[in-house]
């Protein structure tokens, strides 16, 4: 099975990419492929910028990212109660090229944050609106209080019910 692992953030020092890279290992004998959403930066978009640029390559790249992949692992970095604005624009341009981004692939959607919240606004938008992307959400988890409950030495969650939990969502990939 090949695991596509991204998040939600441009940060390079993303704790929701260590949670997506983290949670894909979990998959015993899983081909994973980390994806950084930088590498398909695109003008912040607009239907004028569309009119000019058409479907930028970055957009129908990302999209061919999700398709060659048997299941997608994403977590979302949640900046004022929403997306990151990199995510949203990279969605935004790829729901261009076909509204269905997640093309039907089992997800995972995780989110986290140093907070207590654990970004959880921003996992219900993206579980609630995943339906009409046509990502088949097989389970999703809020990680709150980053930092007390991953061991970033280890590069892995160290709350004994969040593994557990974790453990069981992967489990159905
Ligand atoms: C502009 C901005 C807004 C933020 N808003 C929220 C928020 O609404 N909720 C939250 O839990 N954390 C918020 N944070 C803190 C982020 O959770 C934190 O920066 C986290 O590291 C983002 O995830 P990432 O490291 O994967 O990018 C915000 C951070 C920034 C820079």
């Amino acid at each position: 099975m090949k695991i596509l692992a991204l998040a939600a953030s441009s940060s390079s020092t993303s704790i929701n990419k260590q949670l997506a890279t983290y949670a894909a290992g979990l998959v015993a004998g899983a081909e994973v492929e980390a994806l950084d959403i930088n590498d398909y930066e695109m003008p912040i978009f607009s239907e004028d910028k569309e009119k000019e640029l058409g479907q930028p390559e970055q957009a129908k790249a990302f999209f061919q990212k999700i398709g060659e992949a048997d299941a997608v692992v994403i977590s979302y970095a949640e900046h004022n109660g929403s997306y990151s604005a990199a995510f949203k624009n990279v969605f935004d341009w790829t729901s261009r090229v076909d509204m269905k981004v997640y093309q039907g692939k089992p997800v995972i959607m995780l989110a986290t944050s140093p907070g207590p919240g654990g970004a959880a606004t921003v996992l219900a938008a993206a579980t609630g609106s995943a339906p009409y992307f046509a990502a088949e959400v097989k389970g999703s988890l809020s990680v709150p209080s980053f930092y007390d409950n991953f061991d970033i030495e280890k590069g892995e969650l160290r709350n004994e019910e969040l593994i557990a939990e974790l453990k069981t969502i992967m489990s159905t990939l």
